[in-house]
């Protein structure tokens, strides 16, 4: 018999939405995509060479269960020259993306019973990762507030229980971009309860300026990885940033559960971080101009956008003019329009009435995407 978290376990509905629209294409059906937060960018050809010099080199063993050390040395050096830090090599504990970081720093944090804050919306999998670590997820219900978390609000539903705050700038999938006084004010108001700031789309900003959470407080663990904005989902790389005292208990759980990460993926990820950067801005760059657009179509068709995003590379528009319920509104316009978008609804009740739109796709796709719309709701 299956165990109850995994029978209480959600389906990921952009991944449903996905599958669908892949058998539908198997039937020769040409579907739009603007569901799937996955650059449609290859993988920079320096970094794949490099992954593939490696597996040449033999280096295909099992690497140390915190991650090669010059991949280490790499993500240090990096967050420390953009913001101006101090991190050691040693914080640093690579994984296979930063799924699994979410779940080794659940791991070693939530004891049954522990609550974990987070915003509503927020990215799908996060309260399932907490349930199934036996904590609770307290939502912080931001679509009344432009999709902002205000650390008054936080500072509301903090009590005994609460273990840590997790958030997530640039967010999926509002596309809001914490600024750096909201991020000082939370630290200040959480006190010694530690943050989690899952930082993945980081590098992925349009306007504002980037930052980190360790900016602002050493009480805090940080998880990014490759897969956004060097276009390496399918790699499966990423990084976990821990204050010292954690480490060694991470890394106990690390060589338990997972032993360690790709030996020659390792590699490609050094060549990312230390390698040129000309092909991100580039890309960087793309994401705007597709931002723009879209963000342009969207209004044009009758979604309402209230607050622009500036990050990432997701719309989260208010699409309560044609339904409700956002599930049946995507499933709807999947099989009649051929468009594949994500039901707000997979982000939390906080987003029902919303569809996100990904601009993780070229200017034509999207431009046909709304055209294929437009005509849809026209009828
Ligand atoms: C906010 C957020 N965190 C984590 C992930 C998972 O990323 P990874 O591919 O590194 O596991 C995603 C993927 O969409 C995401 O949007």
């Amino acid at each position: 018999m299956l165990s109850q978290k995994a029978s209480r376990i959600p389906p990921f509905y952009v991944m449903e939405i996905l599958e669908r629209s892949q058998e539908l294409e198997r039937s020769g059906r040409t579907i739009i995509h603007l569901e799937i937060g996955e650059p449609d960018f290859p993988t920079a050809p320096h970094i794949c060479e490099a992954a593939y010099n490696a597996m040449k080199a033999d280096e295909t063993k099992y690497t140390h269960s915190q991650g090669i050390q010059e991949l280490r040395e790499a993500v240090s050096k990096n967050y420390n020259s953009k913001f101006n830090l101090d991190l050691k090599p040693n914080q640093v504990i690579v994984t296979s993306g930063t799924s699994p970081a979410l779940l080794l720093v659940f791991m070693g944090l939530l004891n049954p019973g522990d609550e974990v804050l987070m915003t509503n919306p927020h990215y799908a999998c996060y309260p399932n990762f907490v349930d199934y670590m036996d904590g609770k997820a307290v939502y912080v219900h931001t679509a009344e507030n432009g999709f902002r978390l205000e650390p008054d609000a936080v500072a509301n539903r903090l009590d005994q229980k609460t273990k840590a705050i997790l958030i997530n700038s640039p967010s999926n999938p509002t596309g809001q971009l914490m600024s750096s006084k909201e991020l000082q004010s939370l630290s200040e108001v959480v006190g010694d309860i530690p943050v989690i700031s899952d930082e993945i789309y980081q590098g992925l900003v349009y306007e504002g300026e980037d930052h980190t959470i360790l900016e602002y407080t050493d009480n805090a663990f940080v998880l990014n990885g490759f897969s956004k904005l060097y276009a390496m989902t399918g790699w499966r790389l990423g990084y976990l940033i821990a204050p010292p005292d954690f480490v060694r208990p991470l890394q106990k759980i690390q060589q338990n559960f997972f032993i360690c990460a790709n030996s020659f993926v390792q590699r490609g990820g050094i060549a990312a971080l230390c390698g040129p950067q000309e092909y991100v801005k580039e890309m960087v760059a793309t994401y705007d101009k597709r931002r723009r657009y879209l963000l342009q179509r969207l209004k044009e068709i009758g979604f309402v956008v209230r607050n622009e995003p500036s990050g990432a590379y997701y719309v989260l528009a208010d699409s309560r003019e044609f339904g409700q319920d956002s599930l049946a509104l995507s499933r709807r316009i999947l099989e009649e329009a051929g468009v594949a978008v994500t039901p707000g609804i997979d982000f939390g009740d906080g987003a029902e009435g919303y569809l996100r739109f990904s601009y993780a796709n070229s200017i034509d796709k999207i431009s046909e995407g709304m055209d294929r719309l437009r005509e849809y709701f026209d009828r």
